[in-house]
């Protein structure tokens, strides 16, 4: 018999939602606040605990981190007032199942607590810890080991399971809707139907029937009945794609939809009640949207309550290769056969080095090009696009950002600072500033200019870049080490 734990300061709100799971068949234990409900978990197995997050002194965020460390096997669900999406998002992040907003109907705990017990059995069959070890670069389609994309993975995994809305983020091209696929997949409605909606495709009338359905002669045109995408999409995903273009008009009945989980089809009297999880997807900043005036800040912040983000590709150059390799294999797959057998290394350089505007569709793009062009067993440079080719001059700025995210300025202002001391000079050392100059300095100043310079036209190999400077590789990590820019694999 599977064994629930609730805890909640409020006498009466542990009493009520005991009644309710005891109704269910499992075994109920309750507690008056963290401190009581650590001891409990110490102390016996507990598939599930149910608890509120604001108690006083330990609270339900403390008990969730308790449960983590101690009680691997338990699956945490925290209650929270409807206001505070915040913790809730905490708590998410620190691992808890889900969260449920009070007030809450008691059918919607019933079966989140289910939920929560299945994936605890999937957990103990060890399953997703398997697949987090074996797969760490994968997760469903998406490929990727940079930092930032390891925390999308581990996102979409926590998130899978529940029911939150979660909106997609991120460039053209970056994998938003392979994200949304992939959550699909992830979880527990993979079998059932997924399906992607581009807001942005069609007039708002068009928009409602489409998404709603609507009844026989509701308007001209109408000749019978259309099932609308919320019903199609019955027990599985709808993706609404490009959602800064939902329009006005449309943004009150989605969010009516979101909330009551009910949709009227155009000129139906009826509501239908829908079982659909719902992500949205899109490369404009929706909370800028909102603020100005051009998104309603009540459906933003209903579709917001997780955001993923996805990084660009020139802020993740770790998954650059990575994902070049995997593209052409998948295409030479494809094809059948084929002689080609890798990129050359000048061809990775280049890759490296160009900035992706167009992110992972661009790549893949540019593989495919270069497969179909070349003709003998490794991909060469002049089979790749213009602009990829050209990218080099651009090269210390992308190759800084892939080193360290976020010292791009600095380091190209040090770039542009050289270039301006040892412009046309030869060894002319310039002015000597009134006020003095700290020798040591400058000339440290001026060697990481070169080193970053070596780097960027080496690629980022730094033993290319050392012997470019007739510094030894040891030398020259010392010194990159220094800058803060060393990354952590040898190249
Ligand atoms: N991490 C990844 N691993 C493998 N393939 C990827 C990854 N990210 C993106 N892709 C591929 O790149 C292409 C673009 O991805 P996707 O359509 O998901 O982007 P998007 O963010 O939705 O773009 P847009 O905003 O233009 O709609 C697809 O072919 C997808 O398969
Ligand atoms: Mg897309």
């Amino acid at each position: 018999m599977s064994r629930i734990l609730i805890v909640d300061d409020e006498q009466s709100m542990r009493q009520m939602v005991a009644i309710a799971l005891r109704q269910e068949g499992y075994e109920v234990v309750v507690a008056e606040d963290g401190e009581v409900a650590s001891r409990e978990l110490q102390a016996s197995k507990v598939d599930v605990v149910v608890s509120d997050i604001k108690m006083p002194g330990f609270d339900g965020i403390e008990l969730l981190r308790f449960a983590r460390e101690n009680s691997p096997g338990t699956e945490v669900i925290l209650m929270t007032a409807y206001t505070s999406t915040e913790s809730a998002i905490e708590a998410l992040r620190l691992g808890a199942y889900d969260y449920i907003s009070k007030p809450f109907e008691i059918d919607d705990l019933k079966v989140t607590v289910e939920r929560a017990l299945e994936r605890g059995e999937l957990r103990s069959q060890n399953k997703l810890l398997r697949r987090q070890l074996s797969d760490r670069h994968k997760v469903d389609e998406l490929i990727g080991r940079s930092p930032g994309m390891l925390r999308v993975f581990d996102l979409i995994q926590r998130l899978a399971d529940s029911e939150i809305t979660v909106l997609i983020t991120g460039e053209s091209g970056t994998g938003k809707e392979l994200v949304a696929k992939a959550i699909h997949n992830e979880g527990g409605r993979s079998a059932e139907p997924f399906i992607v909606i581009n807001c942005a495709a069609m007039p708002s009338q068009l928009l409602e029937s489409e998404l709603f359905g609507h009844v026989r002669g509701s308007f001209t045109g109408a000749d019978r009945d259309k099932q609308g995408l919320f019903v199609a999409a019955a027990g599985g995903t709808l993706v609404l794609d490009e959602i800064c273009e939902l329009p006005i008009e449309m943004q009150p009945k989605l969010l009516r939809v979101l909330e009551d989980h009910k949709v009227r089809p155009v000129g139906a009297t009826e509501e239908i009640h829908i079982d659909v999880r719902v992500l949205a997807a899109t490369n404009r900043d929706l909370q800028r949207e909102a603020a100005e005036g051009r998104f309603r800040e009540d459906l933003f912040y209903r579709l917001n309550v997780i955001q993923i983000d996805l990084p660009s590709l020139r802020e993740r150059s770790e998954d650059i290769l990575l994902l070049a390799e995997h593209f052409l294999e998948n295409i030479i797959a494809a094809e059948g056969e084929s002689a080609i057998t890798g990129f050359s290394n000048e061809v990775k350089e280049l890759l490296l080095q160009y900035p992706w505007p167009g992110n992972v569709r661009e790549l893949e793009n540019a593989v495919r090009r270069a497969v179909t062009l070349e003709g003998g067993t490794t991909i060469q440079p002049e089979n790749l696009p213009e602009s990829v080719r050209a990218g080099g001059t651009r090269a210390g700025e992308t190759l800084i950002t892939g080193l360290r995210t976020g010292e791009f300025d600095l380091q190209g202002q040090m770039l542009a600072d050289l270039d301006a001391a040892t412009a046309g000079t030869g060894t002319d050392p310039g002015v000597i500033p009134d006020e003095g100059l700290d020798l040591e300095e400058h000339l440290a100043e001026i060697r990481s200019g070169y080193m970053l310079k070596a780097l960027a036209e080496a690629g980022g190999v730094q033993k290319k870049a050392a012997a470019k400077l007739g510094m030894s590789f040891r030398s020259f990590r010392y010194y990159l080490d220094k800058l803060g820019l060393r990354d952590d694999e040898a190249s």
